[in-house]
């Protein structure tokens, strides 16, 4: 697959693992070219790649941002850590596959995790509340020649929704998608950098 632009100022950006098209969305919007990657389809209309996330990694990026799954690797499911000690190597070193891919500026997000004692620690932790949304939901950024992200918009409201979300099929996707403000925050603060 080629990736072609013709406007040259515009921003060549893959969002690695993510359904929700929110922060590729945020980046077209802006008029750069985005396109997401996850293996399941795009909840929202756009350009988006079905697949494995590593066969994309040397087409010519300028920006990534990765929002790999943090199932084996979250401090919140560590009791289960010494049952999935293969699981957790493997997502360890996709973690590290991202982190190295031959792409100039890379933010890598995820919960608190393994992340931050097996490979390195972060070099932001944000929060929901900082971009508009009255609710706690540590995420950890890690970055290669990107700026920490400056608040938006801080709001009250300091609720930990996402955990009383009900049970079903879809909860892991109802909590993992990335927040607006947060998406619209990389794509205004992440766009034509020097
Ligand atoms: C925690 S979710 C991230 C969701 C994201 N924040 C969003 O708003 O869509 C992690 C995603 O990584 C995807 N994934 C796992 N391995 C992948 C791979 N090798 N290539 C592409 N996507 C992958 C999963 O399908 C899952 O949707």
């Amino acid at each position: 697959m080629a990736i072609t632009t013709d406007k040259k100022s515009n921003m060549k950006i893959l969002v690695a693992c993510e359904y929700s098209g929110r922060v590729r969305d945020a980046f077209l919007a802006l008029g750069h070219d985005a396109m997401s990657c996850d293996l399941l389809p795009t909840e929202t209309e756009g350009p988006h790649h079905m697949g494995d996330v590593l066969e994309l990694l040397h087409m010519g990026w300028d920006l990534m941002i990765a929002h790999p799954p943090c199932t084996h690797l979250a401090v919140s499911g560590s009791r289960w850590f010494k049952d999935k000690v293969k699981e957790q190597a493997e997502a360890l070193i996709f973690v590290q596959t991202l982190m190295d891919a031959p792409i100039n500026r890379i933010a890598l997000e995820n919960p608190i995790s393994v992340i931050s004692s097996r490979i390195r620690k972060p070099d932001q932790i944000v929060q929901p509340w900082q971009f508009g949304h009255g609710e706690t939901k540590a995420t950890c950024l890690w970055l290669k020649n990107l700026p920490k992200l400056t608040p938006t918009n801080i709001v009250g409201g300091r609720e930990a929704v996402v955990h009383r979300m009900p049970p079903g099929p879809d909860r892991w996707k109802n909590r993992s998608r990335t927040y607006q403000g947060v998406a619209n925050a990389m794509a205004a603060q992440w766009s034509n950098l020097q």
